[in-house]
């Protein structure tokens, strides 16, 4: 019986030994395929750039550069969510890092980025659409707030709606020249706003955006 027990064991332990490896595999794998996504859509980022090159309409060229930055930005995070050390990504961090990539890209001066935001985390599918909704609010506060080198704050603030609630807040604000008269969100045709707005929807989210000292932009949506 003693026989039979320790040979049941040696299987048992043989069998743990293959599990453990074929996991150990497909975590090499999983990995391995994170990584060529994120240098595929670096690829396809640069093949926009090159075509570009081949364009001679202002707009056209206009379009394929901002195309291949936002590509871009998805491997960027992409490459972020799928760390190979397997940190789990802080969002607080990882939004001033993009600020600072944003401005640092767009060569702004005079024009300070602050972020405050609770150790919250975000659930990994919805930290690709957050990070567009923000570049595209970053991009326009420094196109459209701060003409003419004038100098500014952007805030970006992320909180839960309330303390325990189970709605997250996220605000972009500038105390920049505020939105056009007659600016109405519903009707914003922008390409920019379109895809805040597209984005929002993908989200289960709302968004408002107001003058008041400049302009904010509230979105809030479900944890
Ligand atoms: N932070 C802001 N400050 C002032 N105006 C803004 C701001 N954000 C958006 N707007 C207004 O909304 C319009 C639409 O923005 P958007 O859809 O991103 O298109 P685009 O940036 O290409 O003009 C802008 O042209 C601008 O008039
Ligand atoms: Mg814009």
């Amino acid at each position: 019986v003693i026989n039979a027990m320790n040979r049941s064991l040696e299987r048992l332990r043989q069998e743990e030994a293959r599990s453990a490896a074929l996991a150990r595999d497909r975590e090499t794998l999983f990995k391995e395929l994170q990584h060529r996504i994120s240098n595929n859509l670096g690829i396809v980022s640069a093949l926009l750039n090159l075509q570009r090159a081949d364009v001679e309409d202002p707009k056209a060229k206009h379009a394929l550069t901002e195309a291949a930055t936002r590509l871009q930005l998805i491997a960027k995070i992409h490459r972020k969510l799928h760390d190979p050390a397997g940190a789990q990504l802080r969002f607080g961090p990882f939004l001033e890092d993009l600020c600072r990539d944003i401005l640092e890209a767009s060569g702004a001066r005079n024009i300070v980025c602050l972020v405050t935001a609770a150790d919250a985390q975000i659930a990994p599918e919805r930290t690709i659409p957050l990070a567009l909704i923000v570049t595209e609010l970053i991009s326009n506060a420094l196109e459209h707030g701060f003409e003419a080198g004038r100098p500014g704050t952007i805030r970006i603030d992320f909180a839960p709606e309330r303390p325990g609630s189970r709605e997250q807040v996220l605000t972009v604000s500038d105390d920049g020249a505020g939105l056009p008269d007659g600016f109405s969100l519903e009707n914003a045709t922008g390409l920019g706003l379109r895809i805040v707005k597209s984005l929002t929807r993908q989200l289960d989210g709302r968004l408002v955006m107001e003058t008041a000292g400049g302009t904010t932009c509230r979105l809030v949506f479900p944890a």
